[in-house]
């Protein structure tokens, strides 16, 4: 395996290390969840939930509680690598907010000009810059400046604000800021996350680009990857969803990436039994996190929730009615 040094050197992502990255997932893949999906899947790296810069690049201690990873040489409990990604408008300031997180430990900037929350868009954020492609370039070339260049600096984008032809000249602009690659959600903002993804795009951007481009976008189970892989043709695939539904979902991907054949196995866990191990270790790897333990099952429904969006888990109205982490804990055991 690869030495963190050495990645930093040749890239986190070139053409010969395929794979797979666990999505950034504001409120879903925060520290114990990152831990916890990179111990059941080999990522080439996560990257973090949004930290949005506004006016003023965010102190210390805000980098230190959305990333603790950052006290860790930016790794999690198992070494992989977690990027932290950044959310503004501000050119200047996330620039500033860049070389904070390179001070603190970051090993790479991440600029999402994908969220399509209204909030975030109101205030200049997320993907609004997708209307402007030069603000895309003065951005991502500021941040380029502002940290060393073994420091990776790359960028999330939606294929466009309601045009998905906006791609190419959106990803002209960041190419030309210098990018060390790319992920694209195959969807403009308008759609949010309605139907159709459309991965022909992420094709006809990755058949020109000279940097890495990563799918992103409804790769839900092992049979949408094979046809993610087979229309985009990229080698680099990121998830967020699935990995939720699956957290093998990237080790089985991955296998195909490396050997050109399916897994023998590809188990994906449905019922209380099967989640019972995933769901203990989520309760250990998250309490040192918080101290309300209604938090926990609260971030327990909204996990299954996810995971039954695509799955059959007639149980999960049982879940529901959970108050406490002791009735969550015990619904899953008890189905031992
Ligand atoms: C609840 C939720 C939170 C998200 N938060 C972020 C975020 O912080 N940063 C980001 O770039 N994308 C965010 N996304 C988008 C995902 O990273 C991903 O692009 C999207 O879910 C499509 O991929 P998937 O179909 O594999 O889930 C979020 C998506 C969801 C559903």
């Amino acid at each position: 395996m690869d030495s963190v040094s050495n990645l930093l050197k040749k890239g986190w992502i070139n053409k010969n290390r395929p794979g797979v990255v666990l999505a950034p997932m504001e409120g879903v893949t925060d520290a114990p969840m990152r831990a916890l999906l990179s111990e059941h899947s080999p990522y080439l790296f996560c990257v973090t939930e949004f930290l949005r810069v506004t006016h003023l690049a965010p102190p210390t201690k805000v980098f230190y509680r959305h990333i603790p990873e950052l006290k860790t040489q930016s790794l999690t409990a198992n070494d992989t690598p977690v990027l932290v990604q950044l959310l503004g408008g501000d050119a200047q300031v996330l620039a500033e907010a860049a070389q904070t997180a390179v001070q603190l430990g970051a090993r790479g900037i991440d600029l999402n000009f994908g969220c399509p929350a209204p909030t975030v868009n109101r205030h200049d954020g997320g993907a609004t810059l997708l209307k402007y492609p030069k603000r895309l370039l003065d951005i991502t070339s500021a941040v380029r400046k502002a940290v060393p260049a073994e420091i990776s600096v790359s960028v999330k984008l939606r294929l466009g604000w309601d045009n998905p032809d906006d791609i190419f000249k959106n990803v002209d602009a960041v190419l030309a800021a210098g990018v060390s690659w790319i992920t694209i959600h195959a969807r403009t903002r308008m759609q949010g996350y309605a139907p159709p993804v459309s991965w022909q795009h992420i094709k006809e951007v990755a058949r020109q680009a000279p940097v890495p481009i990563v799918a992103n976008g409804d790769i839900w189970n092992f049979s949408d990857f094979l046809r993610c892989h087979e229309i985009t043709e990229c080698k680099h695939f990121m998830i967020g969803r699935g990995a939720l539904g699956n957290p093998w979902l990237a080790h089985q991907m991955t296998h195909y990436l490396n050997t050109g054949s399916p897994p023998t196995d590809l188990f994906s866990p449905t019922t209380p039994a099967d989640w019972n191990p995933l769901i203990q270790r989520f309760w250990a790897l998250g309490e040192s996190q918080s101290s309300k333990p209604e938090y926990f099952t609260r971030r327990i429904k909204q996990w299954i929730k996810m995971a039954s969006l695509k799955k059959e888990m007639s149980w999960f109205h049982q879940l529901k009615h959970c108050q406490t982490h002791n009735e969550t804990l015990n619904l899953f055991q008890s189905a031992q």
